[in-house]
């Protein structure tokens, strides 16, 4: 039977985490879970947890029956209040495991001379154990996620969400003292392009008619300069329905920034002094300032990647003019059909492919992985390697290749080759898996690299649709030098638009935007948007540039994504109080739903599901 109760009769008069030999002698309340207990017979001990530490609460019957008879009912996850002294624990009841530094509370405990139990635990707890040590025995994501309010009782989780809020409040204080104003912007919106599709949301009073929620507040912060707020910025939470990674979730959070009358000078600055000063005050590091910059030609040329993790530097190389009129049929072929032969050359690799069973290995791997061309070199000499591919390489492209690699016995190349654009993608994951094996980087380590990402195109190719993509969205302007591009060849043309990349994530996307009318129409039509299409989607954005629209430019980080980085945690779930699972479900709420065929009707929907 469970005591029904309003709450307790004494107030909790300290955390579970703060007392120590000054409090000695004091008498305190302290209210918490029992995190396990401990029956030695004569004595009772419980640890007891709260969200700032544990502390040790002793029953001795001499001291209280009555509260050591109750303790003796006590299990994990009940929730108790505890009045008694604090005393310098003595060698019998000292546990040796809590005398650390991490618990501060290690050297006193309560001797309890009152206990009320708040509440019981009833259920069998779905999570072995809470503490540290039981990280090794969690059970799935799908059950933390169903239980995310036990699983958020863990320590680790505690702290990361800790960890998040000092971020945006670093982030808010920062960016007040700067002057930006924040200023939110609504949920019940209509499309906003960035790429994804959207969540709609029917309307009761317009049937038929459904609203969008927002992926970014993109437009409305363009239309905040063009109010003349100069300085906005947002901790604004996006909707986006795609694909899900471990860096990805349905709904995210952005820092959203915007400013008039800048160049893209301006907002590096001001994003370079923002994480300076959010280091500075939760890790206590100077970060690196500025940021070192690439941009995204050399990035996909030299890292395979517009992300690339700069921790490490393994460049991919190009030996494509190694091999013109090589006697070996492929490579003559992929140099004769502009295709290329790049690589990536490991100095010592030998360390880790110390034989040719485990660069067999590698080379099996990637074949499951549909990647068929990569072969390898394993030199033996500054003009001499053994490699699948030996026999048919002479003198001549030995020479080449050793004049351009300067190699020595133990190093490995890693080729790849065929069309530029596969090979590149493919060499820049095999630069990651090298870094991963050979243990390059480590998240221990707490190593942060960040760099900016410069010039994106203007626009990718849609092989599908068979017209131009923005590559950012299609409020970002040219860089001024490539304007002529767009009319005579737009996939030449590259953007005013730039990435923060932080140990190899995208943190952050933006550009200097369109603030003219004529231009915004033009890249309307470049990307296949009939003037009729584009008043009918983006009037209202075109009419705001007719009265007197400033210059403006942004950027949005990921605070997700920037948070679980400094978390050092290996999915944005990790520091999201409650995500949705991989599938995009909501497995505690059971989101999402059927709804009832009343609600349907109110919306003037029906639900036909088609394949
Ligand atoms: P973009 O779409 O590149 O730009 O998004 C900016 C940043 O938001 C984060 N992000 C995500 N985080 C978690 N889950 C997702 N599904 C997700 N999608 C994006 C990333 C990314 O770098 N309006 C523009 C910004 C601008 O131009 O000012 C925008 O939203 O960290």
């Amino acid at each position: 039977m469970i005591e029904i109760r309003s709450g307790s009769i004494f107030k909790k008069t300290h955390s579970c985490g703060e007392l120590s030999l000054k409090n000695k002698g004091e008498t305190i309340v302290l209210q918490g879970w029992v995190q396990s207990r401990r029956d030695l017979g004569g004595l009772i001990f419980i640890d007891l947890r709260d969200r700032e530490g544990i502390t040790q609460i002793v029953f001795n019957p001499q001291v209280s029956s009555d509260a050591h008879k109750k303790a003796q009912e006590l299990s994990r996850e009940y929730v108790v209040s505890v009045k008694g002294k604090v005393s310098e624990r003595s060698p019998e009841t000292k546990n040796f495991k809590f005398i650390t530094q991490e618990i501060k509370t290690g050297e006193i405990e309560i001797l309890c001379d009152e206990l009320e139990i708040l509440n019981p635990c009833i259920s069998n707890f779905p999570i072995s154990r809470l503490d540290e040590e039981g990280e090794r025995f969690l059970p799935g994501e799908d059950m933390r996620l169903k239980y995310r309010y036990l699983d958020l009782r863990r320590k680790k989780m505690f702290e990361n969400l800790k960890l998040r809020h000092k971020v945006v409040k670093g982030i808010r204080d920062f960016l007040d003292q700067e002057g930006f104003l924040e200023v939110e912007t609504p949920m019940l919106i209509r499309t906003t392009p960035e790429g994804a599709r959207d969540y709609l949301v029917p309307s009761r009073l317009h049937p038929g008619k459904f609203y969008a929620l927002p992926q970014s507040p993109q437009l409305f912060k363009q239309l905040l300069m063009v109010a003349g707020f100069e300085k906005y910025f947002q901790i604004a939470r996006c909707m986006r329905d795609e694909d899900l990674r471990s860096d990805r979730q349905p709904e995210f959070t952005q820092l959203d920034l915007e400013m008039s009358f800048i160049t893209r000078e301006d907002i590096f600055s001001v994003i370079e002094r923002l994480f300076h000063y959010v280091f500075k005050t939760i890790l206590n590091q100077d970060l690196p300032v500025p940021f070192p910059r690439l941009t995204y030609a050399d990035a996909m040329r030299k890292y395979g990647t517009d992300k690339p993790d700069l921790r490490f530097d393994l460049q991919i190389q190009d030996f494509t003019d190694c091999f013109y009129k090589t006697g070996f049929k492929i490579y003559e072929d992929i140099t004769a059909s502009k295709g290329v032969i790049q690589g990536i050359h490991l100095k010592n690799g030998a360390q880790e492919f110390s034989s040719r069973s485990k660069l067999d290995q590698l080379l099996e791997q990637w074949k499951l992985q549909g990647i068929k061309d990569m072969t390898y070199l394993s030199w033996t000499g500054s003009r001499e390697f053994r490699s699948p591919i030996g026999k048919h390489l002479g003198d001549g492209e030995k020479e080449k290749l050793g004049e351009k690699l300067n190699p020595g016995e133990g190093d490995i190349t890693f080729i790849l080759s065929g069309d530029p654009e596969r090979t590149l993608e493919s060499l820049g994951k095999l630069r990651l898996e090298l870094a991963a094996r050979l243990k390059l980087v480590s998240k221990e380590e707490k190593k942060f690299h960040f760099s900016w990402v410069l010039d994106f195109p203007m626009f990718f190719w849609n092989e599908e649709e068979k017209r131009l993509d923005p590559a950012h969205h299609p409020f970002t302007s040219p860089l001024p030098e490539d304007i002529g591009l767009l009319d005579s060849n737009p996939l030449q043309c590259r953007a005013n638009a730039y990435d923060l990349v932080l140990n190899g994530c995208e943190i952050a996307s933006g550009s200097i935007r369109i603030h003219q009318r004529p231009l915004q129409e033009k890249i309307f039509n470049l990307i296949g948007l009939s003037q009729e299409e584009a008043d009918a989607k983006f009037g209202f954005l075109l009419k705001a540039f007719e009265y007197g629209a400033p210059p403006h430019g942004g950027i949005a980080p990921g605070i997700d994504r920037l948070v679980m980085l400094l978390a050092g945690a290996d999915s944005i779930r990790e520091v999201i109080a409650f995500p949705k699972n991989q599938s995009a479900q909501d497995l505690m709420l059971g989101s999402p739903v059927e709804v009832p065929e009343k609600q349907l009707k109110e919306l003037s929907l029906k639900v036909e599901i088609s394949n």
